[in-house]
This record gives C-alpha cells, structure tokens and sequence, in this order.
C-alpha cells in the first residue's frame, strides 16, 4: 500500500516537512508493506496552475506528469497544512487545482494542521470545505492538529518527550491506523464499484 503524504510550506526548512516525516516513518514501521512517498511542495518547483495543464503535450504537463503519476499510485493521502494568515497555504491549494479523479478519485484522505502557536485549525477546515469536489478526495473524519509543532514530535518514540508530545504522537498514531483501515476498505471498494464511481457526465461534482 502507498501512502502519499504532502507537505504543504513553502518554507524550505518546515515544521511541515519534519511532520511528515515524522507520520512516513510511523507508517513504515508498522510492517504491512505500507510505503510513504512524501512529496515536499517547499522543494518541488511546482508552478502556478494555468491552462497549459489541459494540453497534454505542453511544458506544463510534461513537468507535472512524475508529479501525478506518483498521487496516481497512492491508495491514500496525507495532506500536511500548516497555518498561514489562518489559511492553508497557496501552494498546497495550487497542487490540488492540478489533481483529478485520476489521482484522487475515491480515495481516503487525512488531513494535519499544523501551528508554531495554539492555531491549525483554520487550515483544516479550510480543505474539508474545498478540497474534495472535483478530486473526489475522501476527508476521513479524524484529522490530526499539531500545535506548538516545534517541541512535539521530534523524536520517533511514541513514549519520549513531553506530556504534549506524547499525547500528540499517540493521537497520530491511532490517526494513522485509522487512515490505513479506510485505504483497505476503499481499495476494496473501488475494486467492486470503480466505474459507477466516476461518471462522466458529472466530472465537476456538480
Ligand atoms: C506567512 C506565515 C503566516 C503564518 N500565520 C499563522 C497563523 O495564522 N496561525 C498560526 O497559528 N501560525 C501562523 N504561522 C506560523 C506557523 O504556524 C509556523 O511557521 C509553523 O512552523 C508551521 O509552518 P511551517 O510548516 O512552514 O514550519 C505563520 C507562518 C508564516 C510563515
């Protein structure tokens, strides 16, 4: 099973990237053949969407053609928001105007807010609002919020630091159980139903 998890800063050095890392490796232990591919936005050179993305043959769809290759391949996602002027940052809202049902289509999807301060809620919010209707991305309802990110999860062990950062990387870890039991469900799921799934006269979700 592939897990993508994306991180969405733009910061190069985020607190973001260490929190996926942090959930990739978490994944990976568990031993049930389950595979992190952490796209990292902060180092991705991703442009801003425009119309060249409808023209296969174009610059632009050559380049993002690896990019949705490797969301194609994932039986689930992680999307990864830090809190930015309360909003989930541009360049996570840019790379989900690039997927589609191809990538995302009925697929489970769990959501991290991530904040320095007591914030990370906003950015959660923000993509159960508007993140799923024409990727078809599936919001599971447990999501993780990660606040004061830059003293918890640091280390790997769920039993080291602090009182707060063991409560949060035991709240990850059950979140993440749950994320993979909803990828076996919906695999089984698409398996059975795929095309009643995803009709083609209403690709927009409208
Ligand atoms: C442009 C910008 C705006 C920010 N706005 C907020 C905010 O509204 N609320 C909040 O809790 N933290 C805010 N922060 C601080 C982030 O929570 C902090 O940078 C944290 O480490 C997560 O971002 P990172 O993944 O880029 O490290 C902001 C940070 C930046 C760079």
């Amino acid at each position: 099973m592939k897990i993508a998890i994306i991180s969405g800063s733009h910061r190069g050095e985020s607190q973001s990237t260490k929190i996926s890392k942090w959930l990739g490796a978490n994944l990976e232990a568990r031993g049930q053949g389950i595979e992190a591919d952490i796209l990292d936005l902060a180092h991705a050179d991703i442009p801003f969407w425009d119309e060249g993305a409808w023209n296969v043959d174009s610059d632009l769809s050559t380049f993002m053609r690896p990019f949705l290759a490797r969301m194609a391949a994932a039986d689930a996602f992680i999307l990864v928001a830090p809190e930015w002027g309360g909003m989930a940052p541009a360049m996570l809202k840019n790379f989900l105007l690039y997927l589609g049902t191809a990538q995302c289509g009925h697929k489970p999807a769990m959501i991290v807010g991530v904040s320095s301060g007591r914030g990370g809620k906003y950015p959660m919010t923000e993509l159960r609002i508007s993140g799923y209707k024409n990727t078809r991305l599936c919001f599971i309802p447990d999501h993780l919020i990660v606040q004061d990110c830059e003293k918890v999860m640091n280390e790997p062990a769920l039993d080291s630091g602090s009182e707060n950062d063991q409560h949060i990387k035991r709240r990850a870890d059950h979140t993440l159980g749950v994320l993979v039991a909803y990828a076996k469900a919906f695999n089984s799921m698409r398996e059975e139903h795929g095309s009643k799934l995803l009709d083609k006269e209403f690709p927009f979700g409208q």
